[in-house]
């Protein structure tokens, strides 16, 4: 870390690209003989296929093929059974994908799915999450490897003992990931070889499960992800389109692409788990935590067990001698839930920050004091030290700038004309891992060096942080330094997921980059190139388990219309600790881009599911609402300077997910401050609040 490219401001690399429409997407790449590919949904929730009749789709001008269970090419099993599509005539839920329709125009391709008709023998089905759902049972473990249910003390006695309680429940409904970019594929076989262009986070796990699904090795298969327009983990796998687009293509023998429209990604692409969450806290009355129980209820499909961790967040975020978390799953008739940016964390964050604020109030303590004195440094969950923990200076650092000091606690204690005003806080933390990678790093007889990684840039600036880290690595200007990322042809890296990317990644890129300043001792440049490379498999193995956490404390002004219940975001505020932080301009986009999405959860986004119906009822950004521009009048991101030398050679701990911790939790805090009604139920929709005049 000499030159000192890591920390600075420098633009995005691709942006230029990006904003001239340079930039290729993974279904603007041009194609000789391409064809389009339509998904058809099932129109059925559960039941099966008893009939397709294809007759008027192929006579339509253009469509070259309807690929369904009946014809399309065979897939083994794999550790996704959801991907195994059009193999079998059973539905599992509504909007699964039960056929394809291949075109010569995208046009084309849509008319013929329009004539496809298909008859299903039907059953009973069971969509929605309750909490005595006849189905509910206890997972062998939470997502990713974590126990489903842990236990330290004796929580009923601590709970029944102590002379300060909380005992309340929270609900969340279920997020649809919308990344602007739609999840979409070009497929190409050539001689038994497999190219996809896909837009995925992670090209190296698309290509192996496409090697399983396809009974390839995976050197025969090629993914490329060169430029991503987001994920948020809904690209964190490989996807319906991905798969779709490789059995269409294998099928009509050309070349397909494939992309979802956005009413196709609401449901079968994955979306966030609704919860039902009870917490129950007890203090004794200088707010010392005693007992902590947090009780989980999330759903899965019929078709795979994808149990979230909500509850896992309160493992090791406050300390108690008397705690209890547990999960419990409904398998239902619907599409597997998946990833949403920080996973568990989330929601489960949402839950524990907002029954600490209802404590806080309880107990007649300051919430951000109540937070400080319930701070540990000792992992509660493992029982040792965390590597560093830092939320204390996030609390004070973000009451300071915030203005924290000298709020009135009571309900409804400001108004401004028509708008009751309330502040509140919550607490942020999300684990730092990292994960093995490879990395090349080549010098050039001209003085250039060349950084190759299969790493994703999903729009948060990775490509260019890297490069950065590369630099410094090298120990040259970065303008010496070329990156390629983004294709498997490249040395093997793990997915942009979990917060994990730039750790993982930056740990290879400095290995790599020693070993070729190793190989080139002598000094000056080489005569012919010189590469060196490195992988960091056995190096991250070895790491001792030890609690690595980034914290935040995010604080929150809204006002709230007295008689219309609208709730508006005066201001949001976040201060981080995140270990180092390698380019200040895409730092701050994640971390506001996670805070607006946590106020998003909170006042806008809900899936709404019609039992009858079996499926959400709101498919598009015109009825399934998401925060706009305008939503948010002020925000604030700030970190402070944090070196922590148990993480990584980079010191990183990722930024990706850490914003949205804890936001909805601090929304939900300052309504409930502005107008004394706390509404546990997300979204905060104005319905709630009508007439807050007379509810509080
Ligand atoms: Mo993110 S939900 O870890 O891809």
């Amino acid at each position: 870390m000499s030159t000192g490219a890591v920390g600075r401001a420098y633009p995005r690399l691709e942006g230029p690209a990006k904003v001239t429409g340079a930039a290729r997407y993974a279904v603007e790449y041009p194609v000789d003989g391409v064809t389009y590919g339509w998904a058809v949904p099932s129109t059925v929730v559960r039941g099966r296929i008893t009939r397709i009749d294809t007759t008027q789709a192929l006579a339509s001008p253009g469509v070259l093929a309807v690929v369904h269970h009946g014809n399309a090419p065979r897939m083994a099993p794999g550790p996704q059974p959801e991907l195994r599509l059009l193999q079998e005539p059973t539905v599992h839920y509504r909007g699964q994908y039960v056929a394809v329709v291949v075109a010569t125009s995208l046009e084309a391709a849509r008319e013929g799915a329009r004539l496809v008709r298909i008859d299903y023998d039907t059953g009973p089905h069971s969509t929605v999450l309750t909490d005595d759902h006849p189905g509910l049972y206890k997972p062998d473990q939470v997502n990713p490897s974590y126990p489903t249910d842990t236990a330290e003390g004796d929580f009923d006695a601590g709970y029944a003992a102590a002379p300060v309680r909380v005992d309340v429940t929270y609900r969340t409904p279920a997020y649809h990931n919308n990344p602007m970019e739609p999840h979409a594929t070009i497929a190409q076989w050539h001689d038994g070889r497999l190219l996809v262009h896909d837009s995925t986070q992670g090209a190296t796990p698309v290509r192996a499960t496409l090697a399983e699904l396809f009974e390839l090795p995976p050197e025969s298969i090629r993914v490329v992800a060169e430029h991503v327009g987001g994920g948020f983990g809904s690209k964190g796998y490989a996807k319906a389109s991905v798969v779709l687009a490789a059995l269409a293509a294998r099928h009509v023998d050309r070349p397909v692409k494939l992309a979802l429209t956005r009413q196709q990604l609401f449901g079968p692409l994955g979306y966030r788990t609704p919860t039902i969450q009870r917490v129950r806290l007890a203090a004794d009355t200088d707010g010392r935590l005693t007992a902590i129980c947090h009780d989980a209820i999330s759903q899965t499909s019929t078709i795979r067990e994808f149990a979230e961790q909500t509850a896992v967040y309160t493992r090791s975020m406050y300390a108690a001698p008397h705690r209890r978390t547990t999960h419990r799953l409904a398998r239902l008739d619907v599409p597997t839930p998946f990833w949403m940016r920080a996973p568990g964390e989330c929601p489960g964050a949402y839950a524990l920050e907002s029954a600490v604020d209802e404590l806080a109030i309880a107990v007649g303590i300051d919430p951000v004091e109540l937070r400080i004195r319930n701070d540990t440094a000792v992992d509660p969950d493992q029982g040792r030290p965390f590597t560093s923990r830092n939320l204390v200076a996030c609390l004070r650092e973000g009451a300071e700038r915030f203005g924290w000091a000298g709020r009135d606690p009571s309900p409804r204690s400001r108004r401004e004309g028509r708008w009751l005003i309330g502040t509140g806080v919550a607490g942020s933390s999300y684990p730092a891992r990292a994960r093995p990678s490879s990395a090349t790093a080549t010098a050039r007889s001209d003085g250039s060096f060349l950084v190759q990684i299969n790493a994703t840039d999903i729009g948060t600036g990775a490509r260019t942080a890297i490069w950065q880290v590369a630099a410094d690595a090298l120990a040259v200007p970065p303008e010496r330094v070329e990156i390629r990322i983004g294709d498997t042809a490249l040395p093997t890296a793990p997915l942009a997921g979990g917060s994990m990317g730039t750790a993982s990644w930056s740990w290879a890129v400095i290995r790599a980059a020693q070993a070729l300043r190793e190989k080139l001792r002598d000094g000056g440049p080489p005569t012919d190139e010189v590469t060196a490379e490195a992988d960091t498999t056995e190096e991250v193995g070895e790491q001792p388990a030890l609690p690595r956490y980034a914290y935040g404390a995010q604080f929150v002004e809204v006002r709230v219309d007295a008689d219309t219940g609208e709730v508006r975001l005066n201001r949001m505020l976040g201060v981080f600790a995140a270990g180092r932080v390698v380019n200040p301009t895409t730092a701050r986009s994640q971390l506001i881009g996670g805070m607006t999405m946590g106020l998003s959860m909170a006042l806008h986004e809900e899936g709404l599911l019609d039992e009858r119906y079996g499926d959400w009822v709101n498919h598009d950004l015109a009825t399934y609402h998401i925060t706009g521009c305008a939503d948010v009048e002020s925000i604030e991101a700030y970190w402070l300077d944090e070196r922590d030398d148990e993480l990584n050679p980079a010191g990183v701990k990722g930024i990706g997910e850490i914003g949205i911790v804890g936001a909805a939790a601090a929304v939900a805090n300052a309504v409930h401050h502005a107008t004394g009604v706390r509404i546990r139920e997300l979204p905060i929709r104005l319905d709630k609040l009508i007439g807050v005049s007379d509810l509080a």
